[in-house]
């Protein structure tokens, strides 16, 4: 069974599910190289496809996350107005005629365009069924298809989707129930939002920014006005006892990207111009934290669970998911690790694989390389063509691992890219976290982002214990753990203000070039942590192709590419 996934909104993407295995997961963003790129995700498609090595009449199911009546579905499906609105019709059967008829004029007053034949598009063929699956949903079913629990509590969270905010959900035995939703009057995603767009940031991207600025600030400085807390839902026993009304939030579109705006982020920026960004940034946190940490414990025990899995943007936010552990809220815990709308496409092809097999099991997922790859044949191609000066290594490891304990900056390119906002050693640039001024060095050189926003340590899983003080294997920068007192000097660049850092623990039979990497780094240095940050520059996607890398390689301060068996150098 063969099932396409696709979700057309803020992170485009596409994934292919075949016969309950995943074999591919990519955003739109990487190919068009505009961040949280909201178009048509064609390039995707055919990542997908050809990854899976099917073609586009061979699928079974198109599992759809966005909105059903988008006319870009029609366009991308190269769909008549008969065929669109038959789909409109099967997936939305409660709507009525007259809502029907209103869709339909509204289409063809507000869509008259026709992709040309030079662009890709899908024709669908007879065979094929498309299904929506709701926004929550599929939040839901990447959380659970992927966490290896039978039975499990699932929560999902974000600012909304299909009208949801919240969603409350049963996994067992591999079918999901709808506990309960909540709406935007309930919106933790929307509280934290509003204030990242008054602290001057990006409302869906700057959210990590606001809780990476949180451990510099004083909540008590803000506490007293408790104008912050006044835009927090309010939650007793599982219902909404005090509603938020966040006004209507609009937004515009640039390079096809969503920009949204809170009418009242203008007056929490009086707030921060009063009392100082980080001040605000450490309230905000707080209350996240305190206000979805008593509405999971209510469910918990409501639900009497002992597995938690979790979905949604508000589920990016690492200091929450160490809140969570360390509070001991349920036995096990399990995170999507692409927990935003770019994981909606894999979630929705879970949903409709799982729906139509007998198969009632889940599986736990132990990597997120679902991207891209590129031969070595292909990689040295393109720096023939463009006459760069590289040599290939007959141990790229072991030659990575010598430069950084060199001092160099390397850019990381290997094998398939992962998904997800994180770089997990597939697109990666690496450091030495051994200084504590190589922070500024490699923002100042490579990254040049706000200096307060902390860089992540890959670890040799062998070594974990000896450096945090978590047993949780977090192989995806998805959680916050203490720096052990000890190790904070060893690895400086990598400890944040507050002591913590964001771990990716780095196992030699899940990605073993890398692992070797920094089993020779450890070896030349005794530390067996390297820092790992994206490869890119603020404000853009991280790179896919090699072509991709070797335009950073050049715009930046890096030293070194390794880029499958090669070492591309400057001169
Ligand atoms: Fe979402």
């Amino acid at each position: 069974m063969k099932i396409l996934g696709i979700h057309i909104g803020h992170d485009s993407g596409s994934s292919l599910v075949v016969d309950g295995q995943i074999v591919a997961d990519v955003s739109e963003e990487r190919f068009v190289r505009i961040k949280h790129y909201a178009g048509l995700p064609v390039n995707s498609i055919h990542f997908c496809l050809n990854a899976g090595k099917t073609s586009f009449d061979e699928l079974d199911f198109i599992a759809i996350s966005g909105e059903i009546t988008d006319p870009k579905l029609k366009i991308l499906l190269n769909l008549s107005d008969e065929q669109f609105n038959q789909i409109i019709t099967n997936n939305l059967p409660q709507i009525s005629f007259g809502a029907r008829v209103k869709n339909i004029i509204k289409n063809r007053i507000t869509y008259h365009e026709s992709s040309p034949l030079y662009m890709s598009f899908y024709n669908l063929a007879p065979k094929t069924k498309v299904i929506k699956v709701d926004h929550h949903l599929a939040h839901a079913s990447s959380a659970y298809y992927t966490s290896g629990f039978q039975n499990c509590l699932i929560i999902t969270c974000d600012g909304v989707g299909d009208g949801t905010s919240v969603g409350v959900w049963n996994g067992s035995h591999g079918k999901i129930k709808e506990i309960k939703r909540y709406g935007t009057s309930g919106s933790f995603g929307w509280f934290y939002s509003l204030v990242t767009e008054a602290l001057g940031w990006w409302v869906g991207d700057g959210e990590g920014k606001t809780m990476g600025l949180a451990p510099y600030g004083d909540r008590k400085a803000v506490l007293k006005k408790e104008v912050l807390a006044n835009y927090l839902p309010g939650y007793q026993n599982g219902e909404i006892t005090k509603g938020i009304d966040f006004g209507t939030v609009k937004y515009f579109r640039e390079h096809d990207a969503f920009h949204w705006h809170f009418p009242d982020a203008i007056k929490i920026q009086k707030v921060v111009q009063d009392f100082g960004p980080e001040n605000v940034a450490a309230e905000a946190q707080d209350l996240l934290e305190e206000s979805l940490l008593d509405f999971i414990r209510c469910w918990v025990k409501k639900e009497t669970a002992r597995n938690l899995a979790t979905a949604g943007g508000v589920f990016l936010n690492v200091k929450l998911n160490q809140k969570i552990i360390e509070d001991n809220i349920v036995e096990n815990y399990s995170i999507f690790p692409n927990a935003g709308d770019a994981g909606l496409a894999l979630g929705a092809a879970l949903y409709v694989s799982k729906k139509f097999s007998p198969d009632n099991t889940t599986q736990k997922i132990d990597h997120i390389y679902w991207g891209p790859s590129y031969s070595n044949d292909e990689i040295e191609l393109i720096l023939k063509e463009r006459n760069l000066p590289y040599r290939k290594s007959d141990n790229i490891a072991q030659e990575a691992a010598r430069a950084l304990a060199d001092q160099k900056i390397i850019g990381w390119f290997q094998g398939k890219m992962e998904s997800g906002p994180r770089a997990l050693g597939g697109r990666s640039i690496l450091f030495d976290p051994g200084k504590p001024e190589n922070k500024d060095i490699i923002n100042m050189r490579v990254k040049f982002r706000e200096p307060f926003r902390p860089f992540c340590p890959s670890i040799m899983e062998e070594y974990a214990h000896e450096y945090l003080s978590t047993s949780y294997k977090d192989r995806y920068m998805i959680t916050a753990c203490k720096v052990k007192d000890e190790k904070r000097n060893v690895i400086p660049a990598v400890t944040h203000v507050d002591g913590t850092c964001r771990p990716q623990l780095i196992s030699r039979q899940i990605n073993r070039r890398f692992w070797e990497l920094l089993d020779y780094f450890h070896q030349y240095t005794g530390v067996p942590v390297i820092l790992n940050t994206s490869f890119n520059i603020k404000g853009e996607p991280i790179v896919c192709s090699p072509r991709d890398a070797i335009k950073c390689f050049f715009d930046t301060g890096l030293d070194l590419l390794c880029i499958g068996d090669f070492i591309v150098s400057k001169r």
